[in-house]
């Protein structure tokens, strides 16, 4: 089958597949088994547009509905870091009295409640109606909608156009990016500014994280790709921000060409991405084969584990988890139950593997003798928490960036 970039439609091959996936966060209960939809999982990079990308994506629908799964608030340090965010975006650039500000990809209005508190005009779109629900109880003015050129012309038309559109995860997950751009065009005042930031192309690549690759993310973005993408809607890419988030994130800043200076960062990054050959099909073949070894390594450690008679549990039932468990096969026979704190996720199964995600309570009742840590990217967090797991003898299995035990 010949395949597209869905940015600038070359033809783009797969550098490889990580097999049948199911929806990421479509966690199930036994009933469901066997109805269970599953897509390819094959990633791509455009050479020409130097997008990276998967190359079949289940519908945004399927995906994103009254029932999803992720909450930002389950983690505290993701809420201290959107209130910074927040603040930021807000001393930067949003100078003018009484500016408006839209969010997409809202959630359950973990950033939107700080511009809320201080009572600056807001407006969150977000598809999924359960989670957008839960934002109007923090006060956060909330319209459940996918956020495309007509939800743009709806926005203006009510509330007038922006100052600045926002977003935190989400521009990766969006298909039609040309739609997207459309939308921010109409939305945006002259002097408007789109500030994202998204999982990093150049921090997976270093740290061989593929459980970044799985549905909701449709492109994983570098700089270079973020300024292609939009410059051919006249935006220009103003500034830069590394941040640790997610294992690995980037802060984009992009405004009408010709309106703002631009921070040394932009040329900066690029300079980074190229020293370390981002823009070469040879690096993503060398991340495949990475990617293999990682497996074949975690896959060891875990028949080691049971050989040894040794009780494994999963820490978090995260998005990403679901590559890792597909990938490397590995079902209730090597872990015996995931824990995650999210209400909707408990008492049900991970997808593909079919795994039972119990409550962190019952975590805490026994340790096991390892816990296999999927929440990587919550690691800090995490690791202060269980302090006392280490102590009482247990160990850790991480497998990014390396797969490796920790033990005290
Ligand atoms: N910004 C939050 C949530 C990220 S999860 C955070 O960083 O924690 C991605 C969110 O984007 C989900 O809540 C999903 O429902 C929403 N989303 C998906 N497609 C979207 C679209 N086209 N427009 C707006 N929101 C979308
Ligand atoms: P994410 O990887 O998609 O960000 O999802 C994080 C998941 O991890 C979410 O389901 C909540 C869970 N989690 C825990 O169970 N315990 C924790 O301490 C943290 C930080 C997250
Ligand atoms: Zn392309």
């Amino acid at each position: 089958m010949k395949l597209n970039c869905r940015i600038c439609e070359v033809t783009v091959q797969p550098f490889m597949s990580f097999g049948k996936m199911p929806i990421a966060n479509g966690f199930l209960t036994p009933k469901d088994f066997d109805k269970e939809y599953f897509y390819e999982l094959k990633p791509g990079f455009c050479e020409n547009c130097l997008t990276f990308q998967i190359l079949e994506q289940p519908d945004p629908e399927k995906m994103f509905h009254q029932n999803y799964a992720f909450f930002s608030r389950t983690s505290r340090r993701m809420v201290d870091h959107f209130k910074a965010y927040a603040d930021w975006v807000k001393n930067e650039y949003l100078t003018t009295s009484n500016p408006f500000v839209v969010e997409i990809g809202s959630n359950d209005g973990s950033m939107l409640e700080n511009f809320s508190k201080k009572n600056i005009r807001h407006l969150g779109i977000e598809p999924s109606s359960n989670v957008a629900e839960e934002a109007r109880k923090y006060n956060v003015n909330t319209s459940c909608a996918f956020f495309n050129l007509t939800t743009a012309e709806k926005i203006v038309s009510e509330y007038g156009e922006a100052d600045a559109l926002i977003a935190a995860n989400v521009m990766c997950h969006i298909p039609d990016l040309h739609e997207v751009a459309q939308g921010i065009d109409h939305l945006l005042n002259s002097m408007g500014v789109v500030v994202f930031e998204e999982p990093y192309l150049g921090d997976m690549i270093k740290n061989t994280a593929y459980d970044q690759i799985y549905d909701e993310h449709v492109y994983i973005f570098s700089t270079r790709s973020v300024k292609n993408i939009f410059s051919k809607y006249g935006f220009e890419l103003i500034e830069v921000k590394p941040q640790p988030t997610h294992g690995g994130s980037m802060r984009y800043v992009l405004a009408r060409n010709e309106k703002r200076s631009i921070s040394k960062s932009v040329e900066k990054q690029l300079n980074y991405e190229d020293e370390n050959n981002l823009h070469l099909k040879g690096t993503y073949d060398l991340f495949r084969e990475r990617c293999e070894l990682s497996r074949k390594n975690l896959i060891d450690i875990l028949q080691k584990q049971k050989s040894n008679g040794r009780r494994v549990v999963g820490y978090a039932a995260t998005s990403k988890s679901t590559t890792v468990l597909n990938y490397c096969s590995i079902g209730p026979d090597l872990i015996d139950f995931i824990s995650d704190t999210t209400p909707i996720k408990q008492g049900k199964y991970s997808p593909g593997a079919h795994i039972p995600i119990l409550s962190y309570e019952e975590l805490r009742k026994g340790y096991p003798d390892s816990l296999l840590l999927f929440a990587w990217n919550h690691k800090t967090e995490i690791m202060e928490k269980e302090f006392s797991f280490l102590e009482k003898g247990g160990e850790w299995i991480v497998y990014v960036p390396d797969v490796a035990l920790i033990r005290k």
